[in-house]
């Protein structure tokens, strides 16, 4: 659970007090710190009062100031008040204007601000044929883009145009083409890859600066060379806003940057020239606010609700207080001007401001901008009562609410956020859920339910590590898909509507003439499984390389299915209730037909023409062949009629915590962690999930809409020796009285790496030295590390560096009766060919994984910027299966989906795919063989449903449901 400190966008210091300042710091950041600090001057109110201190210390240092009589040398200095009064009345005109409106974008009306003539775009592009979703819609038939100096110049009917010989063309021949996504929530850049002690700036979190650190910058902590960047582009996210992180209750101003590194004309690591608004004037350019609600301040500083919503109030308060007195200044100013009077005027400038005020000004700047709608206000906040109270707040000072961020409970009141009448977005995620109180509420329809409520959804990664990363900001939107969010609003959610939340919809989210040429080309529909980026343009300019492109395998999908996507269905409980009364009576004989095809392996081909029946009672089948061959089985029992049947055997989850947690972050709900204590690796002491597993929760009934009827539970652990694992049946009907267990004892798990470290193990050689100890010492004893050591029962050792696996390599050649298993494995491709002449199996955590840790920090990108893991593994004649990873289980209903998508990287066949979260899961962990899913749908692909499943001699589920 180390994992916990950089979730989450969270990365919360548990403690307050803890220092955050980097150490010596490289003279280059040195340089543009020094640089932002005095760019910050020129923002209007800082600037104004900065002037108004200094006319104060001028004042009063020029000791003899008379009244009456100007001498010459007075006059000059009258003269001088009243030039600087005009100074200070020019920034009050500044402080008041309104918010830039962009007019309308339009072809030839704009340049990119972006662009130079040395790195910028300079050959005129057209890519012909493109299927091009525009931001909006789909577009009826094929498109010609053109674009030049980083902006698109012309969309038009395929075909119908013959372009200049000099236009630089590439034949798209239909490949499907999106605007850059653009991901309204993110951290890297202010968090870089690898994850380091020094490098996380993303909270403020300080006792003297408190719960409201509005006046920090989130540029100031920006990193420009951050690799999790490019990899992001990589997955076509190509506009991110960067916020700080949810700490304080005002955390401080985000930032718009485009995801290319370097794209300066020099090619340098310069902060400046990755943002967005590079080129326009500082005083034009968006700014935005990142505010929190909830457990985060709550949790840091120790307040409650109340107090937070108390904290924030008086801040607020003063910034208008400071806001009126401003405002003061500039009405008294302008009239003093008007009237002339020299003398008046150097009163009033002597009078009217001290150095407190000055700094007051500089602190509240950010606030008082959110007061005059300068700032675009984006809130985290997951609960209902949380949003109503911010809305109430905002009521209360005159502040808009751009979006709420997470807002997992969004869905239970869109009336409510539409009341608001600030057309609110709700930027969310579309499966990640459960991980805490706050979060426990999620709903994967919860797209849906609020698009038929027309509040505006964008989806969003919250970019820390691997389970949030921003490269994979398009599987949300597939996934809102699949659960019924419409094709376009689901594509819009990633591109137009976060577009137009943060007012930048005049330049990114769309594909039109005007805008800028940030276009991806995918290798499939956008929105169906394993969808990978082929070519990313942002600004016009190719940021992958076609050959690693091509060596990645990701290739171009073709054909018809490609352009139909399913979506999950949705049936009546009184419809499900008919349909399960009588599927789930005991001994029931049930026929089903329409069955397109089975992954079932050998032992029931798919009938010739495509439609087979299945006859099964008690979880045995009867007859799965023709309807006519199986007709002799067909009694009187429920006949169930698909259209699109599909017949997958049971899927086992290597789950995180199916079963002993239900809400990650909340002790109280857990079967409680297997700590560091020297005495946890005692025999005796040895932990055992059998003794403390629960049946049901709502990550089992997400896994029963997955298709997943069993999982395999090790004891949840931070150290070193995590104890014995449990195989549980996921149908939520029985406990360990009645069979819910299917493998009481299924393997021994140990961990090496940073996250074992403990006081009796400060190191992971001494954990590998350890792990050879116990097998070598208990080689000849009864105990579960001789058998262990003998190879009776599995050894899964969970590693992710290269390194730290290599050990468990010579491990095992040194104690060759085990049957190690690796488990994590995100660098195992460094060391494929050694585990497979090793034969040591891979659960592997990592299908997509991060080079988010130092751990990590050889783990592949994937596709398209290099192979996957498991194409490499498998490659190498390792065998593969998956396990989950993360903080719990919230995705294991897209666990064939995920499976599905690493076979298609790998080149896997279809049923290799399946065998990835079954056979071969059953192969390495030596388990019986699961029971019998039946789909309505492709389960390979989104949107199918689990119509029954059998598992345990019955029924497991019929027509499950989840939130
Ligand atoms: C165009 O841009 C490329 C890549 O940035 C550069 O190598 C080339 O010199 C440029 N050509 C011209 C004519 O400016
Ligand atoms: C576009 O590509 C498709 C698929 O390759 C092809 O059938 C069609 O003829 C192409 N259309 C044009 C206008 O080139
Ligand atoms: C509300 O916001 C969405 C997305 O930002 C936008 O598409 C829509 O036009 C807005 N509606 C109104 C009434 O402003
Ligand atoms: C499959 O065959 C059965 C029995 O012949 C028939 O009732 C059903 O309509 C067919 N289903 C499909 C999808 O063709």
């Amino acid at each position: 659970m180390a994992s916990l400190n950089h979730a989450y966008e969270a990365s919360i210091p548990a403690n307050p007090t803890q220092d955050h300042k980097t150490s010596d710091e490289q003279p280059k950041l040195d340089q543009f710190v020094a640089k932002t600090t005095r760019l910050s001057w020129a923002k209007p109110t800082a600037n104004f009062l900065l002037i108004c201190a200094i006319i104060l210390y001028i004042i009063i240092s020029s000791a003899r100031w008379a009244i009456s009589d100007p001498s010459p040398d007075e006059l000059r200095l009258q003269q001088f008040y009243t030039s600087k009064l005009e100074v200070g009345l020019q920034r009050c005109a500044e402080s008041q204007r309104s918010p830039i409106k962009y007019p309308e974008t339009k072809a030839g009306s704009r340049h990119n601000p972006r662009w130079n003539p040395v790195t910028g775009q300079n050959t005129t592009l057209v890519l012909k044929n493109a299927t091009l979703f525009d931001g909006e819609k789909f577009l009826e038939k094929p498109v010609d883009i053109v674009f030049k100096y980083g902006i698109i110049d012309s969309v038009t009917n395929s075909g119908k145009t013959v372009f200049p010989d000099e236009y630089q063309s590439s034949d798209l021949r239909g490949a499907y083409v999106t605007p850059g996504l653009v991901d309204m929530h993110s951290h890297h850049l202010a968090i870089s890859w690898p994850i380091l002690l020094e490098t996380d700036d993303s909270n403020e979190v300080n006792p003297e600066t408190g719960p409201l650190t509005p006046q920090v910058r989130v540029i100031d902590s920006i990193k420009a060379y951050d690799i999790a960047t490019t990899i992001i582009a990589s997955g076509g996210v190509t506009t991110s806003l960067i916020l700080p992180g949810s700490a304080n209750i005002m955390g401080g101003e985000a930032v718009i940057v485009k995801n290319l590194l370097c794209s300066g004309p020099n090619g340098e690591e310069v902060v400046e020239e990755i943002l967005l608004e590079h080129g326009i004037p500082l005083n034009d350019r968006r700014r935005y606010m990142k505010m929190a609600c909830g457990t985060n301040p709550r949790a840091v500083y120790d307040h409650t609700r109340m107090g937070t919503a108390w904290i924030f109030r008086k801040h607020m308060a003063r910034a208008r207080e400071l806001m009126l007195k401003q405002d003061e200044w500039c009405l008294t100013a302008q009239s003093l001007q008007s009237s002339s009077d020299a003398e008046k005027i150097a009163a009033f400038v002597q009078k009217t401001d001290s150095e407190d005020l000055a700094r007051d000004y500089l602190e509240y700047d950010s606030s008082i901008a959110m007061l005059k709608g300068q700032i675009g206000v984006n809130v985290h906040c997951y609960e209902t009562e949380d949003m109503e109270d911010m809305m109430k707040h905002s009521k209360e000072f005159g502040f808009r609410i751009q979006a709420f961020h997470h807002a997992l409970d969004a869905w239970e009141v869109p009336e409510m956020l539409k009341a608001s009448g600030d057309n609110i977005t709700i930027a969310t995620f579309a499966e990640m859920g459960l991980y805490k109180k706050e979060a426990y509420e999620a709903n994967l329809w919860a797209g849906r339910i609020l698009a038929e409520h027309g509040v505006p959804v964008a989806y969003k990664s919250d970019h820390v590590g691997e389970e949030t990363s921003a490269k994979y900001l398009l599987h949300q939107a597939a996934t809102a898909h699949a659960f019924q969010l419409s094709e376009e609003l689901a594509l819009q959610s990633v591109t137009s509507v976060p577009a137009k939340s943060l007012e930048v919809d005049h330049r990114v989210g769309y594909v039109r003439p005007g805008y800028d040429a940030d276009i991806v080309v995918w290798n499939s529909h956008p929105l169906s499984v394993g969808a990978t980026a082929i070519q990313v343009y942002i600004d016009g300019r190719a940021t992958l390389d076609p050959k690693t492109v091509a060596e990645s395998g990701a290739v171009i999908e073709q054909g018809e299915e490609q352009k139909t996507l399913v979506q999950k269905s949705t049936i009546s409980s009184t419809e499900r209730q008919e349909i399960c009364d009588q599927v789930e009576k005991d001994g029931a004989r049930i026929t089903i037909t329409g069955i397109r095809k089975s992954y079932l392996n050998d032992e029931y081909p798919a009938t010739k023409d495509g439609n087979a029946t299945m006859v099964i009672k008690n979880g045995e089948i009867l007859c799965f062949a023709s309807h006519e061959a199986c007709s002799s089985h067909i009694t009187s029992g429920p006949i169930i009629n698909l259209k699109n049947g599909h017949v997958l055997p049971g899927l086992t989850a290597v789950s995180v915590s199916l079963g002993l947690s239900e809400i990650a972050l909340d002790s109280g709900t857990s079967d409680g962690i297997v700590g560091k204590s020297p005495s946890s690796v005692d025999p005796e002491n040895v932990v055992y999930a059998k003794y403390g597993i629960h049946f049901d929760g709502r990550g089992f009934a997400r896994a029963r809409i997955g298709g997943v009827t069993r999982a395999v539970s090790a004891p949840l652990s931070n150290g070193f020796a995590d104890g014995v694992s449990v195989g549980i049946l996921t149908s939520g009907k029985k406990t360990i009285l009645d069979g819910g267990i299917f493998q009481e004892d299924v393997a021994l798990h140990f961990r090496i790496g940073q996250n074992a470290k403990s006081a009796s193990l400060p190191t992971i050689s001494s954990s590998v030295h350890k792990l050879r100890q116990l097998l070598h010492q208990n080689t000849n004893k009864t105990n579960i590390y001789g058998r262990a050591s003998r190879g009776e029962i599995p050894l899964v050792v969970h590693a992710n560096d290269e390194y730290d696996i290599s050990q468990l390599i010579s491990l095992k050649h040194a104690f060759n009766t085990t049957n190690l298993i690796l488990h994590g494995g995100a660098s195992a491709h460094l060391v494929a060919t050694h585990l497979a002449a090793a034969s040591i199996p891979v659960l592997l955590s990592h299908p997509r994984p991060a080079p988010d840790s130092f751990s990590k920090r050889s783990a592949l990108p994937g596709p398209p910027l290099s192979q996957s893991p498991v194409r490499v593994l498998t490659a190498a004649g390792v065998k593969v299966g998956l396990a989950s990873a993360g903080e719990n289980d919230s995705h294991i209903h897209n666990l064939m989906v995920e499976a599905s998508w690493a076979g298609k990287l790998a080149g896997l066949s279809r049923g290799e795919a399946v065998g990835l979260v079954a056979g071969n899961v059953e192969g390495i962990l030596g388990l019986n063989k699961a029971g019998v899913v039946v789909w309505e749908g492709d389960p390979l692909e989104f949107g199918a449903d689990v119509v029954v499943s059998f598992e345990g001699g019955g029924v497991g589920s019929c027509w499950p449901v989840s939130n």
